[in-house]
């Protein structure tokens, strides 16, 4: 077939968060590095806390200053979400959301009015499989459609047959329906506790997340390409069933690796200098304790946790945002807590992760199962102590501890005591299981590592995913 040899220049959007702006960088970036034109297009505010977080910039840096200056054609510009850049968006979550479903579009639109006769003309959509839009863009501006969806393709599945979970009554039925989930291509077993809990929820069911799911999971099967920052070799029967529906691309993991310049900044928040402190322990001894960007933990867990760290007698960062507990409170650790664990303790509000926990020091992970945060993890070969609190990370749990066995559940129940946390994390850090689990972990960071090499598989499903599109664009 005929190819195109024009550059191919892609309009990237990704989903407002820091969990889904992190792989889009590294998506822009390697697509560039591949001869694509890249614009890229980060909301104001998402812009604005960028900036703000970096030492020295000012509020009109671009940040992909340095990459252009590496050669990578990436241009960059900035839209409303529709709410101020004060707004409280992690406080007034569902106005958020409610905003990026309605406001967002229309933004959209007038934004590729403006940009689609760019020289050379934009001619591919690289959109968040969460908006519920790109359909209609990618056909009134004559895009090819290309769906970036940021989470494991099990997710994906789950979402995307939504029709048979509600015929089969298992959505939104958290406590009427207990039986195992067989009859999703692909997905051979999976428990009603370990869905999206999106589609576990009785309580919001016609919340403005349900409006985006009904919307986003119909409109990607419209996509062109769907790629996913995902192993084909971590998920191959699941993404095997969902390639028979749909051209799917596993390209992950998506991290900087390779790039001279890996100096994009992408943290919404200043990143705290930990690496000296670990500097100061023993091989292996520190526990990195984070719940990701978005996740809200209740008080009481709060509180559970802190007395865990303290009683498991084990070395820890702590990564505590302002706005981990969802309210306006903000004394929640308890009184003492810092004094009791300090020397031993480092409490943060936000860091630079991977510097953490590819720290030789850093020897497990305290973690809500944020996607990117696994695929971090199992990168720097650092155990997992797994404590879900929303959205995907629930079915990531699964992955991580049932089927690739690199990680512990926190609790077996939804709630936790201070006794079981600290006797989880002393199993995470020492003993016979906790080798196991390094063992384990170790073997699937080379597949990780094999699937980037040449003729990997993430890098094999990269150029032809290029080749497809090229072929498209013709
Ligand atoms: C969100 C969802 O909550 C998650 O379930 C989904 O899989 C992805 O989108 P988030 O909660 O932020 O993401 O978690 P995660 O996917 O782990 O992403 C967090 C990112 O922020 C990681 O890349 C991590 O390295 C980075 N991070 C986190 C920091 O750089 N510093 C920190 O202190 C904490």
């Amino acid at each position: 077939m005929e190819i195109n040899h024009q550059k191919p220049h892609a309009i990237l959007f990704p989903y407002p968060l820091q969990g889904h702006v992190i792989p889009f960088v590294h998506l822009a970036m390697k697509l560039a590095s591949k001869g694509f034109i890249i614009t890229f297009v980060n909301t104001q505010s998402v812009h604005h806390n960028i900036t703000k977080s970096q030492p020295n910039s000012t509020k009109e840096d671009d940040i992909f200053a340095g990459a252009r200056k590496s050669g990578l054609d990436i241009r960059y510009t900035t839209i409303s979400d529709g709410f101020p850049l004060g707004f409280d968006r992690s406080l007034n979550h569902d106005q958020f959301w409610e905003g990026v479903l309605l406001v967002f579009p229309p933004h959209v639109d007038e934004l590729l009015a403006k940009l689609v006769h760019s020289d050379p003309p934009i001619t591919c959509l690289i959109s968040d499989t969460f908006f519920v839009w790109s359909s209609m863009i990618a056909n009134k501006y004559n895009l090819i459609n290309i769906s970036f969806w940021t989470e494991p393709v099990l997710v994906l599945t789950l979402y995307y047959h939504l029709d048979l979970l509600i015929k089969n009554s298992h959505f939104a039925s958290r406590d009427n329906r207990k039986d195992t989930i067989d009859y999703i291509p692909g997905v051979r077993a999976i428990e009603p506790k370990d869905l999206i809990s999106y589609l576990q929820a009785t309580d919001n069911i016609s919340t403005v997340v349900h409006r985006i799911i009904n919307k986003a999971f119909e409109d990607v099967k419209r996509a062109d390409f769907v790629v996913c920052n995902t192993v084909q070799e971590l998920e191959s029967e699941t993404i095997l069933a969902l390639q028979e529906k749909q051209p799917i691309y596993a390209i992950g993991p998506l991290f900087p690796v390779g790039f001279t310049n890996n100096t994009v900044p992408t943290s919404l928040w200043s990143e705290s200098d930990c690496t000296q402190w670990l500097s100061t322990k023993p091989h292996g001894s520190v526990l990195y304790v984070s719940f990701g960007s978005y996740a809200h933990v209740t008080k009481q867990d709060i509180e559970e946790i802190a007395f865990g760290l303290l009683v498991s007698g084990v070395s820890f960062i702590w990564v505590v945002r302002p706005d981990i507990v969802s309210s306006d409170e903000t004394d929640f650790l308890p009184v003492g807590f810092e004094d009791e664990t300090k020397g031993r303790g480092l409490i943060v509000p936000w860091c630079r992760q991977m510097d953490v926990i590819s720290h030789p020091t850093v020897g497990g992970f305290l973690t809500h199962c944020g996607w990117n945060s696994i695929l971090e993890s199992i990168w720097c070969s650092v155990p997992l102590l797994c404590f879900p609190l929303l959205t995907d990370q629930f079915t990531n749990r699964k992955l991580v501890v049932d089927d690739w066995r690199v990680g512990l559940n926190l609790c077996d129940m939804r709630s936790i005591t201070r006794e079981e946390v600290a006797r989880k994390i002393n199993r995470l850090m020492s003993g016979k299981l906790a080798d196991e689990l390094r063992k384990n972990i170790k073997e699937l960071k080379k597949v990780l590592e094999n699937s980037l090499a040449t003729h990997g598989s993430s890098e094999n499903n990269f150029n032809q995913f290029i080749n497809d599109v090229k072929i498209k664009i013709r």
